[in-house]
């Protein structure tokens, strides 16, 4: 039997006028989104919704809210992890923080930061390489059901044990299991961390920018994106930077996507590390 959500002119059509129809009725901006992406997802969640076509579901989606609310999660993709590229945040100890700690590093931005870890990840680097400076970390993200979790700050503990390896493989100064208090099941990150992040809602797409930051890390996002958004969204994130301020993004992505910057300097191109100089 033909798979009636393989790729097909048709289906490309229905989803171009779903997405229209998100934007146009509910400001929901998912129009520049990478193709396959959008295509792999809206997929899923019609099979998970047991509906037969793209038709279907973009009838259902536009009678029903909850229906889209589950829509626009599933466009969420909440993996991450702590110490996410151990050698990165060993990196971000050696080379980075020194050239911020220079000047008076104070705000740090985890753009795209799903459900915490990324930025509790930062806020121990901080807290050891730069101790009894106050940092703090701005984490953002347009999921609310991640923010919720990550305000929350409670992890599996057969998680954290994951995370101990990537905590020691970067660089840790300490024990990992000072960070945080654990019953049977699960850890709680120390309110003394959690004090210094600030957990927000911030659409990259549709937002502008709210600060400026001494360092940005936005990994392992700008790969939803086509080119053209990902180009808006760099310009984001470089216009957001203070003169001297670091930008680093996943491993997979790079600056590629925008006009080339004089005032940008590589300061590690495997870990996609930048400066912005003035
Ligand atoms: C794969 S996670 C990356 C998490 C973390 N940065 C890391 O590398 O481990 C991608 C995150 O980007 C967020 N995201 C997607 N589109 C976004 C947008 N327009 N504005 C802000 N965040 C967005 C998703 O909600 C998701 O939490």
């Amino acid at each position: 039997m033909n798979d009636p959500f393989a790729h097909s002119a048709v289906n490309e059509r229905l989803i171009v006028d779903l997405l229209q129809e998100l934007y146009r009725r509910f400001g929901l901006d998912y129009r520049d989104y990478s193709p396959t992406f959008l295509s792999r997802r809206i997929s899923a969640y019609a099979k998970k919704l047991n509906l037969d076509s793209i038709e279907e579901l973009k009838q259902k989606l536009l009678e029903n809210d909850k229906q889209l609310d589950g829509l626009i999660e599933s466009f969420s993709l909440p993996t991450t992890r702590m110490f996410r590229d151990a050698a990165l945040f060993q990196l971000i100890r050696e080379t980075v923080i020194p050239i911020l700690a220079k000047k008076q590093l104070s705000k740090v931005w985890s753009a795209g930061c799903s459900t915490g870890e990324e930025a509790y990840s930062l806020a121990i680097v901080l807290k050891e390489e730069l101790p009894g400076r106050r940092v703090l970390t701005f984490a953002t993200d347009l999921s609310e059901r991640s923010l919720y979790n990550a305000r929350k700050g409670i992890y599996q503990l057969r998680r954290m044990r994951a995370y101990t390896s990537g905590y020691q493989a970067g660089g840790g100064r300490a024990e990992f299991s000072n960070y945080y208090t654990a019953d049977h099941e699960n850890a709680m990150m120390n309110a003394e961390l959690k004090k210094n992040i600030v957990f927000a809602q911030h659409n990259l797409v549709t937002d502008s920018t709210f600060n400026e930051f001494d360092l940005i890390l936005c990994r392992n996002v700008l790969i939803y994106f086509n080119r053209s958004l990902q180009e808006h969204v760099l310009n984001l994130l470089l216009d957001s930077l203070r003169p001297g301020g670091i930008l680093i993004l996943g491993d997979k992505e790079s600056l590629r996507s925008m006009s080339p910057r004089k005032n940008l300097l590589d300061i590690d191109r495997t870990y996609r590390i930048y400066q912005k100089t003035e």
